[in-house]
């Protein structure tokens, strides 16, 4: 007879969430004083919100999780191999489904390992921590609930070896400083002998690109509105999410796609908590998320200016999207 194995406590700090309302405000404010309109995209990960995204990443259009799932799943073994990792922080684990390929190949090392998961939505955490915890019951769990451009350091202190990823394409959320700044940061994490793994998309036929955006189910779109949402409860606003409709573009000119709310008639929103009204012509845009698409070389620049080398570089056969490795 067998029984299943305890799984043990984990452990998730929880820093002030990012949708915490003095920032939310603050961050409201800029983006709407700016033109064009703009909002930043860790806003999304509401409870409802990671969900939402689990969603697009089983749709046909976005190519881009399965994409890296495959990519993962070839190198995980080998990866694990060359750097016997102690332990894995995961920037923007979201559900850490990906996640299992690299924690399968360090169960095949048999050593103690640590896995640190860190998002903006403690909820999504906290799935992901439940569930790993039963299936890897041999892996410490120590998760942390924050904004990556402000609670990096409140990580817990180094076990050994780290290997630290980004994975999804995550990084193509930041303008390039604000990237240039996080990569920066990233490798402030890492001493000789770690890895930094980071996921990126790359470019390729716009509109493939772009569709992976604007799925036929609408799912993208659902995921997009549902930032009125997040905003009405934050913001004590009125958002009607009937009165805009969901846009994506490919701007060749930067390489990347941009996801716009579009007002579909002229009205009038309340902003409670900013004591302000916003008025909205018809056709009037706020753009609610940017994600750039990279080659080889922008990922290469991205490394050398915060003093990283790139040691691997892997893609699927089509060249869609790469893993790439990144050392001291
Ligand atoms: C979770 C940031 C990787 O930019 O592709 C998916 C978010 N937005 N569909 C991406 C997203 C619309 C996604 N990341």
């Amino acid at each position: 007879m067998t029984t299943d194995a305890p799984s043990r406590p984990f452990r998730i700090d929880v820093h002030p969430r990012a949708g915490a309302a003095t920032e939310l405000v603050a961050d409201v404010r800029r983006g709407f004083a700016e033109r064009p309109r703009n909002l930043p995209p860790k806003y999304f990960y509401d409870a409802r919100g990671s969900d939402l995204y689990e969603e697009i990443t089983r749709l046909p259009e976005y190519y881009q999780a399965r994409t890296e799932l495959s990519i993962l799943r070839t190198v995980a073994s080998g990866l694990v191999e060359r750097h016997a990792p102690a332990e894995l922080i995961e920037i923007g684990s979201g559900s850490s489904r990906k996640t299992e390929a690299l924690l399968d190949a360090i169960a095949l090392e048999r050593r103690p390992a640590r896995y640190v998961p860190f998002d903006v939505c403690p909820e999504a955490i906290l799935g992901a921590a439940q569930r790993l915890a039963a299936q890897y019951p041999w892996l410490s769990i120590h998760g942390v609930a924050g904004d990556f451009v402000r609670h990096l350091r409140h990580l817990p202190r180094r076990r050994g070896r780290r290997a630290v990823a980004f994975l999804g394409g995550t990084i193509g959320n930041l303008e390039p400083v604000e990237r240039a700044a996080l990569v920066g940061e990233l490798a402030r994490l890492l001493q000789p002998g770690d890895v930094l793994i980071v996921g990126t998309d790359l470019q390729g036929d716009a509109e493939r690109i772009r569709r992976a955006y604007d799925d036929a189910a609408g799912v993208t779109a659902e995921f997009n509105l549902n930032l009125l949402r997040v905003l009405n409860r934050g913001l004590d606003a009125d958002f009607d999410p009937t009165g805009f409709e969901h846009v994506a573009r490919y701007d060749d000119e930067y390489g990347r796609v941009e996801m716009w709310l579009r007002a579909t008639r002229q009205h009038s929103v309340t902003l409670g908590a900013l004591a302000q009204t916003l008025e909205l012509r018809s056709g009037e845009e706020i753009r609610t998320e940017i994600s750039c698409k990279f080659t080889r070389r922008s990922v290469v620049e991205m490394y050398e200016s915060a003093g990283l080398r790139m040691a691997e570089w892997h893609t699927d056969p089509e060249g869609r999207f790469a893993l790439s490795v990144a050392t001291k």
